[in-house]
């Protein structure tokens, strides 16, 4: 199982202004902890409650339609190119950089085993879209459109750039590079997809866009580049059994959470910071910045009087940014948390030849490149502490679907109950909202003509 770490987090490390006292601040939180955990349990299997992400490990029937098709279609495409935005996106984007063979696009056929090349557009930049379109053979490529709602402007209009180009080049034939993940019964993309006959996979109930990564959202992309979702089903099952636990001191993601919730309410660490040591967890601070910001960014009331609430998240990768955010994080404001992500065992080991000795280099032969990654990780968190600032500790002993399973998972239920601690709604994102339906209006959708009227007056007077 992956480990937490609070240690540099506690006042006894980092002193009372900065840190915690992790222990009393268990024991007093105890009660509200368990009361957090109890009510998902109870809520988790009823509809309308925003839950149904806790129980998508236990989805057979998921798992196994995905596995069908993707047998299907093996060796039928050379790249798989996922539409999608924001939830819809992001998980995909950080598993796969995590579980495929770095550099993975620029392998051969066979060093992938014969699985396809993966490619995501998540933005509407035209120069990036030609680009990609102009490197990709349609007729070899497998669009997976992923669209919750079924009329986000973003995926839709890439989709809609896509479905002509292939049926340009492949005729009638073209609805067989299409396969579509979106809702079970609303939205445009459903009804589209049922006119045109698309194969179609469906975003349940009750799972939101950034929770959405172990629905078929993510796991059709990971099983059509041959990553075993088996494995990622049984880090997801094994980490929620875990986080059942009510009692917070067998919870790690209930204690992160307090721990977060605690530093930014007293303590004024006001900003996140996600530094994964390792490269391929890269994507995994994007990926846990949307989650962090869209559902704890929230305003809410509190005696009649409105409250912003949420700590911002940032990404970091370790060990690069020691070289560029680490000088802010040990002497800027202090009003950070940073959560360092380890790895015991990286898969592979790269020693550095004792070349130069007589230099003052000479140290670094003979030692690995693991060696040093984990040097530079445990010199950041011990400067850090030298500064006052708090940080806690995450360890994954591998990096394989099983344990990057955990991780997510783990982190979007510390999501939740952070959002339980702060009273607000972490299912809900109003504002994004707000903003795509502007967009509606300004691309002139039928029904938003008010809207983009008083838009365009505002856009006039700034
Ligand atoms: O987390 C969320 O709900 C959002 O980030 C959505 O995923 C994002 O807005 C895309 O929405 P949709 O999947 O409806 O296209």
């Amino acid at each position: 199982m992956i480990k937490l770490d609070l240690r540099k987090a506690d006042y006894s490390a980092v002193g009372p202004e900065n840190g915690l006292n992790i222990s009393e601040e268990f024991g007093a939180y105890s009660e509200r902890i368990a009361q957090i955990i109890d009510d998902f349990n109870k809520r988790k299997n009823k509809a309308g409650q925003g839950l149904q992400w806790m129980n998508l490990g236990y989805s057979e029937e998921t798992a196994w339609y995905v596995k069908e098709y993707a047998a299907l279609v093996e060796n039928r495409f050379e790249n798989v190119l996922v539409l999608g935005i924001g939830g819809s996106a992001l998980g995909g984007i950080a598993v796969t950089h995590a579980l495929l063979r770095p550099y993975w696009n620029l392998l051969s056929e066979e060093q992938r085993n014969g699985y396809p090349k993966i490619f995501f557009l998540d933005n509407v930049d035209p120069d990036e879209m030609n680009a990609l379109l102009d490197i990709l053979d349609l007729k070899k490529t497998l669009v997976n459109v992923i669209t919750k709602s079924g009329d986000t402007a973003e995926t839709m209009a890439q989709f809609m750039i896509l479905k002509n180009r292939l049926e340009e080049e492949l005729g009638d034939d073209y609805r067989k590079n299409i396969v579509a993940t979106t809702d079970k019964r609303t939205g445009i993309l459903r009804q589209i997809a049922e006119q045109e006959g698309y194969k179609t996979f469906v975003v349940p109930d009750d799972v939101g866009g950034r929770y959405s990564v172990f629905s078929a959202v993510g796991l059709l992309p990971f099983a059509l580049v041959g990553i075993d979702i088996d494995e990622i089903t049984a880090g997801v099952k094994d980490m929620d059994v875990a986080l059942k636990n009510p009692d917070i001191s067998q919870n790690i993601a209930a204690q992160n959470a307090l721990v977060h919730y605690l530093m930014d309410t007293k303590l004024g660490k006001s900003i996140t910071v996600m530094m994964p040591y390792s490269s391929r967890l890269k994507y995994v601070g994007d990926w846990f910045v949307q989650l962090w910001a869209e559902s704890l960014g929230k305003k809410k009331y509190a005696d009649n009087i409105q409250m912003n609430i949420g700590a911002t998240p940032l990404k970091a990768l370790g060990a690069t940014d020691q070289h560029s955010l680490a000088q802010l994080f040990n002497e800027g404001p202090n009003n950070k948390l940073i959560n360092f992500i380890r790895v015991e065992k990286y898969d592979c080991e790269l020693n550095i030849p004792k070349i130069f000795e007589y230099t003052g280099i000479g140290y670094l032969g003979g030692k690995t490149m693991n060696d040093l990654m984990n040097a530079e990780a445990d010199s950041t968190k011990a400067a850090l502490c030298d500064f006052s600032r708090p940080s806690v500790t995450i360890t994954l002993p591998k990096i394989d679907g099983y344990h990057v399973a955990q991780l997510l998972y783990m982190l979007e239920v510390q999501t939740a109950i952070a959002g339980a601690l702060y009273e607000i709604d972490p299912f809900d994102q109003p504002s994004v909202e707000l903003a795509r339906n502007y967009t509606y209006a300004l691309m002139g959708r039928v029904g938003y003509e008010e809207s983009a009227k008083s838009l365009q007056e505002k856009m006039m007077i700034s």
